[in-house]
């Protein structure tokens, strides 16, 4: 009896299988339980001479159970790690799909560009209140300079502010000179809005500005620093600059920058005075604004400029189309776009 109940429990080929003689043998109603049971209906002499080979065949057939089950469990595993192996030698799957938008990449490279002459990185809120985007840059109130720019007014809230979307980053230059003695060297790119749209105008476009505020500061340190900007920038020497006279409110004097270029195959590129294009409004900080930051225009002086970083990435990297530049197409930007790798640094170049 006792090997062919062994035999049974040897057969099982399956956990299923094993618990099934499992409960057959020693489940309630199971073959041993019941000599097990019969023990007590025997007289002594019988049970002493049964008991023990009872007890033994139980014991025999636990520890028979647990190490069937040990092995169906070990076997179980082995065939899993042998059907779950990884090939390392398979080729690895598609690099990454997502690109850096050109934009952002134009912000990195002003940012490494202007870090290398010392100046800082500033943001300001998108969302701005109109004495920051308007009045403490000297734009009177009900004065037609603030029709300059089309603003986008957002729906006031009760007991508060009629808040707007900034139309340019010139608000962060009050930011920046209200939250920081002078002198300060800052440059503050972002998004800004305006009411307009054709094929060169988007209703949200970027814009980088750049303070100067220190003191005996003149015409000749903007010229000087643009320059050098765009050297570094477009990685060339024959930059040729022209300021030509114009007005922001908060700026006195008010210049345009233009910049000369070269019609390469009907392209123009920077460098060169074939013809100038306008590329940034500029300027001396007006006294009234340094006053309105709590400075006094006898001590301080400064400069400042407002550029289009989408002009900007177009004339480095050849786009046509600004609004290609917000259509979110995955095609376009598997083009145009930057590898996330490339951190443009100044020794590989902005442009890398
Ligand atoms: N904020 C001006 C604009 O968006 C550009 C500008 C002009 C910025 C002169 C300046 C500046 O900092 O000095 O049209």
């Amino acid at each position: 009896m006792p090997d062919v109940t062994l035999d049974r429990i040897a057969a099982a080929k399956t956990l299923q299988e094993l618990e099934a003689a499992r409960v057959a043998l020693l489940g309630k109603s199971g073959e041993i339980t019941a000599k097990l049971k019969s023990l007590g209906a025997m007289d002594p002499g019988a049970r002493a001479a049964e008991a023990p080979k009872v007890h033994a065949l139980r014991e025999a057939v636990t520890k028979a159970i647990a190490d069937k089950k040990a092995a169906l469990e070990g076997a179980e595993l082995d065939r899993k790690l042998a059907t779950e192996t990884l090939d390392l030698s398979l080729p690895a799957p598609e690099a990454v799909r997502g690109t850096v938008h050109p934009v952002s990449q134009v912000m990195e490279e002003l940012a490494e560009i202007f870090a290398d002459l010392g100046f800082t990185v500033a943001e300001g809120p998108e969302i701005e209140d109109d004495w920051h985007n308007f009045t403490a840059l000297n734009f009177p109130q009900d004065h037609p300079a603030r029709a300059m720019q089309d603003t986008f007014y957002l729906e006031p809230r009760p007991g508060e502010e009629q808040k707007l979307l900034r139309t340019h980053t010139s608000p962060v230059q009050v930011r920046v000179m209200n939250s920081q003695p002078p002198p300060i060297y800052s440059i503050m790119p972002g998004r800004v809005y305006r009411s307009d749209s054709d094929a060169t105008h988007t209703p949200m476009f970027h814009q980088v500005e750049m303070l100067v505020i220190d003191r005996d500061i003149h015409l000749g340190h903007l010229k000087w620093t643009f320059e050098t900007f765009l050297k570094a920038f477009f990685e060339r020497d024959d930059i040729v600059l022209r300021l030509r006279p114009s007005y922001f409110p908060f700026t006195e004097p008010s210049a345009e920058i233009d910049v000369g270029y070269t019609l390469v195959n009907g392209r123009r590129v920077l460098g060169g005075s074939e013809g100038f294009m306008e590329l940034a409004g500029s300027g001396m900080v007006h006294p009234n604004v340094l006053r309105a930051c709590g400075l006094d225009p006898d001590e301080w002086q400064g400069f400042a400029f407002g550029c289009g970083i989408d002009r900007l990435a177009m004339l480095k990297y050849g786009m046509d189309d600004l609004r290609a530049f917000f259509d979110g197409d995955i095609r376009w930007l598997k083009h145009y776009g930057f590898r996330a790798l490339d951190v443009p640094t100044l020794s590989g170049g902005v442009g890398a």
